[in-house]
């Protein structure tokens, strides 16, 4: 058994997805205390209730727990990195621009088509390890840096079978760009033949919807195809453009449609008649040197789900959520409960796993973070430092910061 007391805040985030601006509260106990049993969570309370004891006891005074954070969009796994091209964007090149250059994307395919699996995995791990001290403790991962079979194969099986206290749920991003080998028409007939080849190792099937890279018809066609295989749609929409991927989405019931920098009115209103969640994902327009984020105020007006993400990948190489909620509170004016909330049960239940994290309670796994914070509020105010000082996952203290006072 493992007891954490004396927490000047508890943040159990109790109860499910949160759509409507009321329901974002993040249900906090003062002194509070959690009673962890093997992998997951028995009681919670104030420190006075939770009286027993337990083998292992963690004092918690000064600092909040809360549940640990959950990345519902990363590109966890490629070869290399592309810190030039900031200097392309620091010129004024767009990241279509870069793209057609046959950089970006493609660059990284290129890596990654070369890389063995243990390379991949020994990369991926390090990046692993950044979130796990950052407070990450589950995260979804997509492929997308092969566009073929092959490579596409080995990315999935490196996500299957990498061990690291991180829980990883894995996407299918054949979609993720045009290979130069390939016309656009022709490579989403490719791709939707290799689905039946790799189903068994992914559990989401995402595609990069966008002016110039694939269009709401491609994208229809391809998400329809991995939903026959018992893949969940997800996709990349309105990055760039509102070209009609969130109509798309809502219409073959994606789980989730992510960036939404461009969504329209008529494409939130739209949204909003549907369960979709919004990912939103402002560590990218920041990377990008863009001042234009997504619109999370209005997805909160419509009562449209919205969760956070990272966005992890070679153009946006960020492993933290802190500093994407930090990102969320002051570009995209969400409140730091509304942040939280959406780092949390919203960003579980993007991945379909809300019934087992992203809250503290009773039955749920136990996965932990405890912080140097007095209230949740530090969370989006103290900025640029890592305020975790502790990683709990299934009920194991999986990290410890250094304490040196
Ligand atoms: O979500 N926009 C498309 N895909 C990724 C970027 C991948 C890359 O640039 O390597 C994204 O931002
Ligand atoms: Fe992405």
């Amino acid at each position: 058994m493992l007891l954490i007391k004396n927490a000047s805040q508890l943040i159990t985030v109790e109860g499910g997805i949160r759509r409507n601006k009321e329901d974002y509260d993040l249900r906090i106990i003062e002194d509070g205390a959690v009673l962890v049993e093997g992998e997951k969570i028995v009681e919670v309370g104030t420190t006075r209730d939770l009286k027993g004891s337990a083998e292992t006891e963690i004092d918690a005074t000064k600092h909040i727990v809360m549940p640990g954070f959950v990345d519902p969009h990363t590109h966890l796994i490629f070869a290399g990195s592309r810190e030039d091209e900031l200097y392309l964007k620091l010129k004024g090149y767009s990241y279509l621009d870069i793209l057609k250059m046959g950089g970006g994307i493609l660059r990284t395919v290129r890596a990654t088509r070369k890389a063995s699996k243990s390379q991949l995995i020994i990369e991926a791990k390090r990046r692993l390890d950044y979130m796990l001290c950052n407070g990450t403790t589950t995260a979804e991962a997509k492929s997308g840096y092969g566009l073929d079979y092959k490579t596409e194969r080995k990315i999935l099986e490196v996500i299957n079978e990498i061990e690291h206290p991180v829980e990883l749920v894995p996407t299918f991003l054949g979609a993720h760009a045009l290979p130069p080998e390939y016309k656009s028409g022709e490579f989403i007939e490719y791709m939707k033949e290799i689905i039946p080849k790799i189903k068994d190792l992914a559990n989401f099937i995402d595609i990069f919807c966008e002016k110039g890279v694939f269009s709401a018809e491609e994208s229809k066609e391809y998400l329809e195809e991995g939903k026959r295989y018992g893949l969940v749609p997800k996709i990349h929409a309105d990055e760039i453009c509102d070209i009609g991927c969130t109509k798309v989405a809502v219409d073959v019931g994606a789980i989730s449609a992510d960036h939404l920098v461009k969504t329209s009115e008529e494409s939130m209103e739209y949204m909003a008649k549907s369960d979709i969640i919004a990912v939103l994902l402002p560590a990218t327009p920041y990377m990008l040197l863009s001042h234009e984020y997504a619109q999370a105020r209005k997805f909160i007006e419509h009562g449209i789900p919205v969760a956070l993400a990272t966005d992890f990948n070679p153009n946006c190489y960020t492993e933290s959520m802190q500093m994407v909620i930090s990102l969320a509170v002051t570009q995209m004016r969400m409140s730091s409960e509304e942040a939280i909330i959406a780092s949390t049960i919203n960003s579980a239940a993007a991945i379909g796993k809300e019934k087992v994290m992203g809250s503290i309670e009773p039955g749920k796994q136990a996965d932990l973070i405890i912080l140097d914070a007095p209230n949740y509020m530090h969370l989006g105010y103290h900025f640029g430092v890592n305020l975790v000082e502790k990683v709990i996952k299934k009920g194991k203290v999986v990290y410890s910061k250094l304490q040196t006072s």
